[in-house]
């Protein structure tokens, strides 16, 4: 069978993954975006595409959501996450350990990708060491990129959260737990 052509985000994260410096490209205007107690850096924007670096303090769960206007592609960086997607874990505490010295101590799921797309349910845990990814996106429906995580259906990780959400349909019940990462919720 032939190979498909790559679609806008599949081009998109391929560029960023090999043009990126560590500085990225961060704008003058609104570089940081604090959710609960995770922190967004805007490594990239131009027009619909963009490029959030998620920084995530240990042992933070991200219930199981889904984002209605953006395609996006989740790129592993480091620490220890273990990444839901469809109501499965997909890394798990057995396929995300940590690389011997001479490979600098990556994590074994360092640069792999998840594709998410729109009605695709997805979440997170994080153990002990916290955790580092970035979110590459392509938004859709002319919606103007914000914040990944204000486009939003599930469960929030908090109450502050649960007031950034500009769109979707978004609650928090007051609990959170590992089990909220694959919920199985019927999104729609
Ligand atoms: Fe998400």
């Amino acid at each position: 069978m032939e190979k498909q052509q790559k679609d806008p985000v599949e081009m998109y994260c391929e560029w960023i993954l090999n043009n990126g410096s560590p500085l990225g490209w961060i704008p003058f205007e609104k570089p940081i975006w604090q959710i609960e107690d995770v922190t967004s850096v805007l490594l990239h924007r131009q027009g619909q595409f963009q490029t959030q670096m998620f920084i995530v303090p240990p042992y933070i769960v991200i219930p199981e959501h889904t984002h209605p206007n953006v395609d996006s592609i989740e790129v592993y960086a480091g620490g220890e996450i273990y990444f839901s997607h469809s109501g499965e874990l997909i890394t798990t505490e057995e396929n995300c350990t940590k690389e011997p010295e001479e490979k600098l101590g990556l994590s074994t799921q360092y640069g792999s990708t998840i594709r998410v797309r729109p009605r695709d349910p997805h979440g997170g845990y994080f153990g002990e060491n916290g955790g580092v990814f970035l979110s590459v996106q392509y938004w859709l429906n002319d919606v103007k990129p914000h914040c990944v995580a204000a486009d939003y259906i599930g469960k929030t990780m908090g109450p502050h959260h649960l007031e950034s959400v500009k769109f979707g349909n978004a609650y928090f019940d007051g609990s959170l737990s590992k089990e909220d990462v694959m919920s199985k919720t019927t999104f729609n």
